[in-house]
């Protein structure tokens, strides 16, 4: 397979690399992974994340492993493997559906390597497609809150809700952005919160329980947010605190923006109660852990509930900004997330 370069995934001499995530900021290390067993790991532990980014790197890796002469049936079982190793977000199954029809052909180590790049080139025009519309809906001299990474770290492209907030930036629209830290994992703290300073827009870190605060005061003009699953009726599964974002947007009349591709959107999800969501180790919340070091604050034994992600119901949304275009409440509610969505 041809080198390839994204922020955080690269391809070198037919070996795939990825961005440590957890040891950011403080370093840039870059993991080599050969391994299903590793990737599954990177994954469970962060290493690599946000949903697009998790697909993309399975997808890769069992391109890599195919060209590197793995047979059909261990294959098969790899991708099963990749497919089981975070069950909220929806992209690493749609990749991996392109990736099994691929394996089915005669050519499959040719068809493999083929279809794992265009994936990744077709997530970096998703994220532009998403900028371009979402733009419109940034007025001059905003300041929007966004919570955990939607960035060029979780995407091959620009990012999704992170994404808009750049081209808005680029475009001189935002005046400030909040940055939710993101507890428990601080994926805003670390990652958001670099990104943004890499860019030089003007960011303030907030703790997650500020924005109310934020809102109150009128200091917030929009929120948003990506997703890793988007249900049939609109309701979407994000970062653990984006649904209490929602209800305080509501609460105080501000608009709540949910920015992805349509590779997070599963029409076979009724609803955002069936959406599968990931529930993590205690103690990520009972302290912290990371490159700055680790330190446990609660009670041993602390009793701890740690799911990763929450589902925002439809009626707090104030629109879904896709690739395929802007989708409005009155949208969602005729039931276009039923069907698989199309351009236009
Ligand atoms: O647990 P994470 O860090 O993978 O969660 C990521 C998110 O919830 C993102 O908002 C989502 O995946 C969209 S990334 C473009």
């Amino acid at each position: 397979m041809q080198n390839l370069d994204t922020t955080s995934l690269r391809v070198r001499d037919s070996r795939l690399w990825i961005l440590d995530q957890q040891a950011l900021p403080q370093r840039q290390d870059w993991c080599a992974t050969d391994t299903v067993a590793e990737l599954v790991d990177h994954i469970h532990a962060l290493r690599v994340r946000g949903a697009p980014l998790i697909g993309l790197s399975a997808s890769l890796l069992l391109a890599l492993l195919a060209e590197n002469g793995m047979e059909r049936r261990a294959l098969l079982q790899s991708l099963a493997l990749l497919r089981a190793a975070r069950p909220t977000a929806v992209n690493l199954m749609n990749n991996l559906a392109r990736m099994a029809q691929a394996l089915d052909r005669d050519d499959y180590p040719a068809a493999m390597a083929v279809e794992a790049l265009r994936l990744v080139e077709e997530d970096r025009a998703l994220c532009g497609a998403i900028a371009g519309h979402g733009v419109a809906l940034v007025g001059a001299g905003s300041r929007l809150l966004t919570h955990c990474n939607t960035g060029g770290l979780a995407t091959a492209g620009i990012g999704t809700a992170l994404g808009v907030i750049r081209v808005a930036a680029a475009q001189g629209k935002v005046r400030r952005v909040w940055v939710d830290e993101t507890r428990p994992l601080l994926q805003g703290g670390r990652l958001t919160a670099w990104e943004l300073g890499e860019l030089a827009i003007p960011y303030t870190l907030i703790c997650d329980a500020m924005a109310a605060g934020l809102m109150a005061r009128g200091e917030v003009d929009a929120v948003w947010v990506g997703a890793d699953r988007i249900a049939a009726n609109g309701d979407v599964a994000n970062k653990i605190g984006t649904y209490s974002l929602a209800v305080l947007a509501h609460f105080h009349g501000i608009p709540f923006y949910v920015a992805a591709p349509h590779t997070s959107h599963d029409p076979a999800c009724p609803d955002g109660a069936a959406i599968p969501i990931e529930q993590r180790e205690a103690g990520e919340v009972t302290g912290v852990a990371g490159s700055f070091g680790s330190c446990q604050w609660a009670p041993e034994n602390a009793d701890v509930d740690n799911p990763a992600f929450d589902v925002t119901p439809a009626a707090l949304i104030s629109a879904w900004v896709l690739d395929t275009g802007i989708v409005t409440p009155a949208q969602a509610q005729s039931g276009i997330f039923r069907k698989p969505l199309t351009q236009g």
